[in-house]
């Protein structure tokens, strides 16, 4: 299995999707950057995600809030303190530092010398604000985007025609000083996060718990929609000495990578605790009125928190897969393996291939260039005459475009083209006049 994952990070290198941040000076810890296609495969998922929580919902409402915000919001949150840290054990021989519990034992499993004892190591990445660089001007890159959200709470309700409950979401950078990075772009200190906070009465006959339930439910619909099978998924209940340090209750969505099951999505009862907590640290009043009863009241919160970068490497490993001996007659030997990304169509970075039969017959390059020229305005395209088709139908499979077209010398005299699926590996003729209808009722099937 962990076969499957280096390939997989040897194919998005080479094609690129990722690469390590800083490379040419010999890489930058746990960091990493997108490249042409990893960075419209990561728009593409962000843009679904948005789609689902403030377009398919009337009551989900967009914000974008600063990465740096004042020092106080981090104290209220609790993110200063001992509940967002984790335990760290440092080697007194080689230095290396350890996260508790992932070493057995009182010796460094790297050089066996003794261990320091366990020490709380705070995750927030601190940095200053203006000219001087003291205790005045420590300011920290957010370790959670909620934290904007729940800041401008008051500004949302008064300046748009929400009411409770309503949701607001964000999508945006966060940075955690983790210990131990890994797996790739699982665990890495820079990341990006997909987060709606739902604002609701505790006192309705809807109760929170009930909330929690409804997104638990929507949010495992949404991930098995965007490609993910739902046996590879699955729910944990953290208990309560577990749970991050604002939840009330913590379940946990994990998906089952080659190299176990890990998680990929947080849904939070977090109840009152940001609420009541900005309002003690700032002074302002943060509650609502209770319409009904005339009290004034906390709104709770229900969170649902996924990352982009987590969620783009699971749907990665879901739709890798390797063909021994290939699927296609222009496969070129019975021993060459062809590789395929079948992955959701929505969120492919390129949706059509368009690929003239020959590259030196100007009739049918030309008309392969008209064809491009007239899909570009709809669908990210890209246009290969290079090679064998064979080999540019592979080149597509292995980066997960849904459709290829291929125009050959028919196409000159019935103004049609071939369309091949990815999925299915049919091929159709289609009319020129409808392939915009066409590609986009099969890409939104
Ligand atoms: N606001 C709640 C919150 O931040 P979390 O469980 O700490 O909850 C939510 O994080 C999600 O953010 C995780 O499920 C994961 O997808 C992503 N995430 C957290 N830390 C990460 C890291 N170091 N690298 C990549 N993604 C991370």
């Amino acid at each position: 299995m962990q076969d499957t994952i280096e390939k997989l990070i040897s194919l998005l290198k080479r094609r690129g999707f990722v690469y390590p941040s800083s490379e040419i000076y010999g890489g930058f810890g746990s960091v990493y950057d997108y490249g042409p296609l990893g960075a419209e495969l990561k728009n593409n998922i962000k843009q679904e995600w948005l789609k689902e929580m403030t377009q398919l919902n009337n009551d989900i409402v967009a914000l974008d809030s600063g990465i740096l915000m004042s020092p106080k919001i981090w104290e209220a949150s609790g993110h200063l303190s001992a509940g967002f840290a984790d335990e760290l054990v440092e080697c007194k021989g080689c230095k290396k530092r350890f996260k508790q519990g992932e070493v057995d034992g009182e010796k460094c499993p790297e050089c066996g010398k003794e261990l320091l004892p366990p020490r709380k190591f705070n995750l927030m990445m601190q940095t200053f604000i203006g000219p001087a660089q003291d205790s005045a001007s420590v300011a920290y890159m957010r370790a959670e985007t909620c934290q904007g959200i729940f800041v401008n709470f008051k500004n949302v309700m008064d300046s748009s025609r929400v009411k409770i409950p309503f949701g607001i979401a964000q999508i945006g950078k966060s940075f955690r000083n983790e210990i131990n990075p890994g797996n790739f772009i699982f665990r890495m200190r820079e990341f990006e996060q997909m987060e709606m906070e739902w604002f609701c009465n505790p006192n309705d006959s809807k109760t929170p718990n009930d909330w929690f339930e409804f997104f638990k439910e929507k949010r495992i619909d949404w991930l098995v929609k965007m490609g993910l099978k739902r046996e590879n998924l699955r729910l944990i209940e953290v208990e309560k000495e577990d749970r991050s340090h604002y939840a009330q209750r913590q379940i946990d969505v994990e998906y089952n990578f080659p190299f176990g099951w890990k998680e990929i999505e947080g849904i939070h009862n977090r109840g009152d605790w940001d609420l009541s907590n900005h309002s003690k640290f700032s002074g302002q009043d943060l509650k609502v009125l209770d319409e009904e009863t005339k009290d004034k009241y906390y709104p709770h919160v229900i969170e649902t928190s996924v990352g982009v970068e987590r969620l783009m490497l699971a749907l990665l490993c879901e739709a890798f897969s390797e063909v021994e001996g290939g699927r296609t007659t222009t496969t070129q030997s019975a021993k060459e393996v062809e590789t395929l990304l079948n992955i959701y169509k929505k969120i492919a970075p390129v949706k059509v291939a368009i690929l003239p039969l020959v590259k030196n017959k100007e009739e049918i390059t030309g008309k392969a260039d008209e064809i491009y020229n007239l899909l570009r305005s709809e669908f990210k395209c890209q246009y290969d005459e290079t090679g064998s088709i064979g080999r540019r139908y592979r080149r597509q499979d292995e980066i997960g475009t849904p459709y290829c077209i291929t125009i050959d010398f028919d196409t000159l005299t019935d103004n049609q083209v071939t369309v091949r699926s990815l999925e299915t590996m049919q091929q159709e003729r289609v009319a020129i006049s409808e392939l915009i209808n066409y590609l986009n009722k099969e890409i939104n099937k």
